[in-house]
């Protein structure tokens, strides 16, 4: 297993598939246009997987762009599978969800995050810029079905805009074991956004706390958000407060671009490319690629605040 500098111990890897989106997200918006979005061929992935596998990363998260987009997805959970993932999850908008949660199940895929920012078909078309929350949510319910449970719940909070949905979401915990996480919108180059909408967490409990008791749940290793239950309710909800509250002390992770770039830290430029490794099939290279991203991986990143300068450069290349 990697180690990095202070001794933190560095097993899951963030792999975007694809530049690719149909949803064009307000604040994502760091978008390519589709006809010169990237993504690595599935062989490439298979040697990606296979090799990140050996350095003992245990946990893969299968993010883009949008994944389900990808025809091959299913294969791609299933590789990650066959060589020996013991977590395998995917971070989706769900558009696509309704007919593959089936076979992603079959093919071995342990969760699935989705992305819902609210329950109003006029703000979430607003958001997306795509009236399609409908198929979202018959996605949510076609996953539960075939068993890809706990379903997490990823919505950014966003002022001025959707605080009328965060009791409406928190409420899908009620009678299924599905985890709602509220997450403080992160700064993205080049888009206002942040600066008019950010919304610290605190204020969502609040919002929560005029209708229902939390209790709290004790953390537990590696985990981004800090959870709570709702009195009487099946699920829970958590807040990831990257920017009022950082967790980098206990980062264990790397993320990899679909252009074959290993990022240490989201709010870091700091990169390294391993496409070299990949096109040569040279896993010796590909070793010394990660132990370098790993021995760089910063001690945690600075404070971002309004105006602050550690922006994220490419939020859809990144897979967030
Ligand atoms: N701030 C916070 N979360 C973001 N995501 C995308 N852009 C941002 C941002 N600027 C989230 C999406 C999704 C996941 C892929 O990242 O909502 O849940």
């Amino acid at each position: 297993m990697l180690k990095d500098r202070f001794g933190r111990e560095i097993s899951y890897l963030r792999f975007s598939v694809t530049e690719r989106c149909n949803f064009r997200c307000a604040y994502c918006s760091s978008y390519k246009d589709d006809a010169i979005a990237k993504e690595p061929p599935l062989e490439d992935i298979e040697f990606i997987l296979k090799g990140v596998r050996t350095l003992g990363f245990k946990k893969v998260r299968i993010t883009g762009g949008e994944p389900l987009l990808r025809s091959d997805i299913v294969e791609i959970v299933r590789i990650a599978s066959n060589v020996g993932f013991e977590e395998i999850v995917l971070t989706t908008n769900a558009y696509r969800l309704k007919d593959l949660a089936k076979d992603l199940k079959e093919a071995k895929l342990t969760r699935l995050n989705i992305s819902l920012d609210s329950l109003r078909r006029d703000v979430f078309s607003q958001i997306t810029t795509i009236d399609k929350l409908d198929d979202v949510i018959s996605g949510i319910e076609e996953s539960i079905k075939v068993g890809l449970i706990p379903i997490k719940i990823n919505t950014v909070l966003l002022k001025g805009i959707n605080e009328e949905d965060i009791v409406p979401i928190a409420n899908l915990t009620k009678n299924e074991n599905i985890i709602v996480r509220f997450i403080e919108l992160m700064p993205v180059k080049g888009n206002p956004f942040f600066e008019r909408h950010f919304m610290a967490f605190k204020k969502a409990i609040e919002i929560l706390e005029k209708e229902y008791t939390l209790k709290k749940i004790e953390d537990s290793n590696h985990e981004v958000a800090n959870y709570y239950q709702i009195e009487g309710f099946k699920g829970k909800v958590g807040f990831i407060a990257s920017i009022s509250q950082h967790f980098c002390s206990s980062c264990n992770r790397l993320r990899l671009t679909s252009t074959y770039k290993i990022y240490p830290c989201l709010f870091s430029t700091i990169n390294i490319d391993i496409k070299d490794a990949v096109k040569n099939r040279d896993f010796e290279l590909l070793r010394s690629k990660f132990e370098s991203a790993v021995f760089v991986k910063p001690a945690g990143h600075g404070e971002i605040k309004i105006g602050s300068k550690e922006f994220i450069e490419n939020m859809r290349e990144l897979g967030g």
